[in-house]
């Protein structure tokens, strides 16, 4: 089994980067068929998602346009609780379908933040993308319409997800080895 050292700690081999490409690729094609002949905006949540959210959008075959969110909610490898939003909305996103494109889901506080705040330009419809969800932690009502992949309540690191801003280039997901 793979494993590697990010700063000083030890993460290993979760999910191949063969498999985070199928489970994009049945994404995007469930969104393709859902939204088929519709105008959809997708809203990635920096700084995590940009790997994720780009290989959904090159499969994404709809009239679409993207446009990027960033909030922090994560120090180290505990969630400190708070969200921050550091960048606004630059698309109009009022009367317009909307996909919000998440890396993880961890508690959902993030989510809700953000949930909130589109609403708040009026869109027509808001619908949640994540690659990532752990549902042990998960304790918000909002509905997760494509999930790729469960994890179950551990830190997981790569494919766009660091640890203190390391381990975002590896193209495998890790996770972390506490034994
Ligand atoms: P939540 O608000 O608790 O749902 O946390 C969501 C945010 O925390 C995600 O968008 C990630 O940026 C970060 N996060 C949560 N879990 C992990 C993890 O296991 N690894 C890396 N980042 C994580
Ligand atoms: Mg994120």
């Amino acid at each position: 089994m793979e494993k590697i050292k990010i700063l000083d700690k030890h993460f290993r081999l979760y999910i191949p980067a063969e498999d985070i490409r199928k489970t994009v690729g049945e994404m995007a094609d469930r969104i393709n068929r859902d939204f088929a002949g519709k105008e959809v905006i997708f809203v990635g949540i920096l700084n995590g998602v940009f790997i994720f959210a780009a290989d959904l959008f090159r499969r994404i075959r709809l009239d679409a346009r993207i446009t990027f969110l960033r909030l922090a909610s994560y120090q180290g490898t505990h969630s400190t609780g708070e969200v921050k939003q550091l960048i606004g909305l630059s698309e109009d996103i009022r009367d317009r379908i909307v996909i919000v494109v998440e890396d993880i889901v961890d508690t959902g506080t993030t989510l809700e933040h953000i949930v909130r705040q589109l609403s708040s330009f009026q869109p027509a419809e808001i619908h949640i993308a994540t690659l990532l969800l752990k549902p042990e932690v998960y304790h918000h009502h909002i509905k997760l319409d494509y999930v790729g992949i469960e994890v179950p309540k551990k830190f997981i690191l790569g494919y766009g997800l660091d640890y203190d801003g390391y381990g975002r280039n590896l193209e495998s997901l890790y996770v972390l080895d506490e034994d």
